[in-house]
């Protein structure tokens, strides 16, 4: 009885020590597809870079992701390809404008249930090495929510909730928080209102949206921003250039410039234990 309770509490306190270094996990997500998730999370990640952060931008939009072809690149190598011939996470990392580095979306981790147990071990200690190698690492998820890609958002540190200001979006974007938060009420959620028609508007809309999320589902999301409706931004999908490089005067370069230098002087440093690790989440939540 003594042997247990001094494991147990040898163990409490190897949990509480801080454990090394590790990138902080952001999920991009939002309800309704086209809502501007893929452009914010490239854009997001090359501001994060542009202030000596190292980022890895993650494209989890598996079977239709398109992270690569909005920065006019050709993945040679996905997920899938580190199961099928060995590789290790830092054969299937690319390289993106900037030194950006990305990882491609796959077709293979729709299959997660299905892997075997020696699979899952070794994407695990693959992700082990990925949070130790990067300041933050941002999903970009596919519209709405999978199971697979359930794990992710609910292994991540945050989520960054991405809505237009259509009803039909902020509805969505409602539904999906209220999915999360019925599985972590304390996920911490910020939202960001794209392709606002102006500034003044999106700021009203984002007040009413946090009203809702606090009256009804009884927790506070922060607003990220807002991200005006720019013409630059599709000239710049077209153009196959991130828009913060395309043009770095655009309105929506200038609002997500914004946005990042409020994100990184108002993040705080977690205070990580051995069990809130992203890796050690993700088994959790996977093995349940
Ligand atoms: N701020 C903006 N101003 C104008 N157009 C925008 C803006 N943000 C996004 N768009 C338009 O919306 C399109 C879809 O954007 P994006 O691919 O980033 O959305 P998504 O949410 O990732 O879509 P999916 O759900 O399919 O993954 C862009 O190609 C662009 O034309
Ligand atoms: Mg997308």
């Amino acid at each position: 009885m003594v042997k247990h309770d001094q494991a147990e509490g040898l163990r409490r306190k190897l949990d509480n020590q801080r454990i090394p270094k590790q990138a902080k996990t952001i999920s991009v997500i939002s309800g309704k597809g086209g809502v501007g998730k893929s452009n914010f999370a490239l854009n997001f990640s090359l501001q994060l870079l542009s202030h000596q952060k190292k980022v890895l931008l993650f494209d989890l939009d598996v079977g239709m992701g398109n992270i690569d072809i909005l920065m006019g690149m050709r993945s040679k190598r996905t997920i899938i390809d580190m199961f099928e011939e060995q590789l290790t996470i830092h054969d299937i990392i690319e390289t993106g404008p900037n030194g950006l580095s990305y990882i491609a979306a796959g077709s293979g981790l729709n299959h997660f249930f299905k892997m075997e147990e020696a699979d899952k071990s070794y994407f695990y200690d693959q992700y082990k090495a990925l949070v130790e190698m990067y300041d933050y690492i941002l999903f970009d998820m596919g519209a709405g929510v999978t199971e697979d890609g359930l794990f992710f958002i609910l292994a991540s540190d945050e989520c960054i909730v991405i809505t237009t200001p259509e009803p039909t979006s902020i509805t969505d974007a409602y539904g999906m928080i209220k999915h999360v938060v019925s599985h972590d009420s304390m996920m911490p959620i910020q939202v960001v209102m794209n392709r606002s028609a102006g500034y003044q508007d999106g700021i009203r809309t984002l007040r009413q949206f946090d009203n809702v999320i606090s009256t009804f589902l009884n927790i506070d999301i922060k607003a990220m921003g807002i991200i005006p409706d720019d013409k630059t931004v599709t000239q710049a999908v077209i153009r196959q250039v991130p828009y913060v490089l395309f043009n770095d005067k655009s309105s929506a370069a200038r609002a997500i410039k914004e946005i990042t230098f409020n994100y990184l002087s108002n993040s705080k440093e977690l205070n990580r234990t051995a069990s809130s690790s992203f890796v050690q989440k993700l088994k959790q939540l996977i093995a349940r």
